[in-house]
């Protein structure tokens, strides 16, 4: 049966291009894109969405007064399409345990950095300041830390001595691009899960390892 994909924006919408190209070639299997929501009514992504003949909703953080009924609306919304999974992409909320709780195992997050590497936000411009020789990106299961759930994908991108933040953001974001769309795949087929506070493989783990490893080697040609 078709699997159901909620994802969530809050801004330009380059990794749900990403997804929604990869759900059209089938790289994502036999999924289908039923809503994008976001939190930010401008956001350039809902209009990607409503190009894309998606229904794109906005849950606006400034009508609730507390996160928990942010969080309360939004999981309404969200529950309303019954997803398989939902995906974080470039959604800028933290969310509160019970709603992160609600979605175990099947929520996912992309992030800018090389995690447990630089959480948070200026993920950039940090790496820089650290003058650290690898950076990258992350699509980790998302639990009630921020940024630290376990990781299924990682992309390494090599900083490069004439980089400044706009430069390197941009070769990150490429990277995003690439492992996003193969991290829901793996989940959406049941090749990764998530139990006891780990990503479980139902492959050997060398395998999805080696996997993992290809884009980042593909980040230097
Ligand atoms: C990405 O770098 C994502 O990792 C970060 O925000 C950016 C979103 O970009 N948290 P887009 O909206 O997918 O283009």
């Amino acid at each position: 049966m078709t699997k159901r994909l909620v994802i969530l924006v809050s801004g330009r919408g380059s990794n749900l291009q990403s997804i929604l190209a990869a759900c059209r070639s089938g790289q994502i299997p036999d999924t289908q894109v039923v809503a994008v929501i976001s939190n930010r009514p401008a956001a350039g992504a809902l209009e990607l969405a409503v190009l894309a003949g998606i229904p794109a909703l906005t849950v606006d953080h400034r009508d609730y007064g507390t996160r928990v009924d942010f969080d309360a609306a939004l999981q309404r919304q969200i529950d309303d399409y019954a997803p398989d999974v939902v995906a974080l992409a470039g959604f800028m909320r933290q969310l509160t345990p019970a709603f992160v709780q609600h979605y175990e195992g099947r929520m996912l997050n992309v992030h800018p950095s090389l995690l447990p590497a630089f959480p948070g936000l200026h993920t950039h411009a940090r790496a820089l300041e650290q003058g650290v020789l690898w950076h990258g990106a992350s699509v980790h299961f998302v639990t009630s830390a921020l940024d630290a759930g376990p990781a299924i994908i990682q992309a390494a991108v090599a900083v490069l001595p004439e980089d400044d933040e706009q430069s390197l953001a941009a070769r990150v974001l490429d990277a995003e691009h690439r492992i996003y769309p193969q991290a829901l795949a793996w989940l959406l087929t049941g090749r990764v899960a998530y139990a006891a506070g780990r990503a479980q493989w139902r492959d050997p783990p060398e395998t999805a390892m080696r996997e993992a490893i290809a884009p980042s080697l593909e980040s230097f040609s």
